[in-house]
């Protein structure tokens, strides 16, 4: 297989091409970086209805991006594979009620996308992630660095966005990291915030209140819900950060960002931050936590291994 490093056209494959895969794809299209988006979808209806559509949004110019409708085992040899492919949480649904649906999803993916490229990074947008990405790396036989979940970036997209509206600073100035599961073991490392290289409790004195603390968390946990029970799924957000997430792999951008892999001293995959190139996961970047932060990781993890455990049965 040639090191794709050396090919010219530089392809994204999406497994699924629902709410969240076609503005995945239209992100993509819009702000292009790849040659060519490839769509698979059993539904071949809506298929070839969302490659018509998106193909549509091509012919303005300012995109070399093309879009086609193709097969699992096309997507096996492109050089990132998004899977948003899955049931998708209801109103009042947790992520984890997903799981035995979408993991049943995830094995025939594999199953027809064999053998796969074995350069290709896999990048797990279904939900529940940590869970989902956990299997992949299994299913998928690719190392652990080239399987990735989408994890807590959105979170932590949503975290900046409060913090940035209190503290009067574009949301690009914050560091600011949820951790763990995304879900509702997700945590928030307050301890390492900082607004430039202002500590948090620096730049919001008098702020920083344990009710303060509580109550954004309970709003970064709980926006998605929220949205779903308007709106009845989220597609913008995730889609936007999962492209930028096939940006700093596919430029190698050295990009550091919480998103799910695998933790070896944990036994499970979730959220902590990496640098994300175009090898999938760099390295890890060490964090440092308070004991508050260490427990709530722990209690994470322990929750993942043991739903992880309950689906091998
Ligand atoms: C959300 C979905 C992607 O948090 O879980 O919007």
């Amino acid at each position: 297989m040639a090191d794709p490093a050396h090919r010219l056209k530089t392809s994204i494959a999406i497994l699924g091409c629902g709410d969240v895969g076609s503005t995945l794809a239209y992100t993509l299209i819009l702000n292009p970086i790849c040659s060519e988006v490839i769509l698979v979808d059993p539904k071949t209806e809506l298929l070839n209805a969302q490659v018509r559509d998106l193909s549509d949004a091509t012919y303005r110019g300012n995109t070399g991006t093309k879009v086609r409708a193709g097969t699992h085992k096309d997507a096996g040899q492109a050089d990132l594979v998004v899977i948003t492919a899955g049931a998708k949480q209801k109103a009042g649904e947790s992520r984890l009620s997903l799981l035995s649906r979408n993991l049943h999803i995830l094995s025939s993916i594999f199953a027809s996308m064999s053998p796969i490229n074995p350069h290709t990074i896999l990048l797990l947008v279904a939900n529940p992630v940590d869970i989902l990405t956990y299997f992949a790396r299994k299913l998928s036989g690719l190392p652990e660095s080239q399987v990735i979940g989408t994890g807590t970036s959105l979170d932590s997209a949503r975290l900046r966005g409060i913090l940035a509206d209190k503290a009067d600073v574009a949301p690009n100035s914050i560091d600011a990291y949820v951790l763990g599961e995304h879900g509702d073991s997700q945590f928030v490392a307050w301890s390492s915030i900082t607004i430039g290289t202002t500590p948090l409790h620096l730049a919001l004195p008098n702020t920083l209140t344990p009710e303060f603390k509580s109550s954004i968390s309970t709003h970064t946990r709980g926006a998605a819900a929220a949205i779903i029970a308007a709106k009845g799924c989220t597609a913008y957000g995730i889609g936007n950060i999962a492209a930028s997430i096939c940006q700093y792999i596919l430029f190698d951008q050295r990009t550091v960002r919480p998103v799910s892999f695998y933790q070896p001293e944990l036994g499970c995959c979730l959220s902590m931050p990496a640098v994300i190139g175009r090898k999938g996961i760099i390295r890890a970047m060490p964090v440092e936590l308070d004991d508050t932060e260490k427990r709530e990781l722990e209690s994470c993890a322990r929750g993942l291994r043991a739903i992880i455990e309950g689906a091998t049965k």
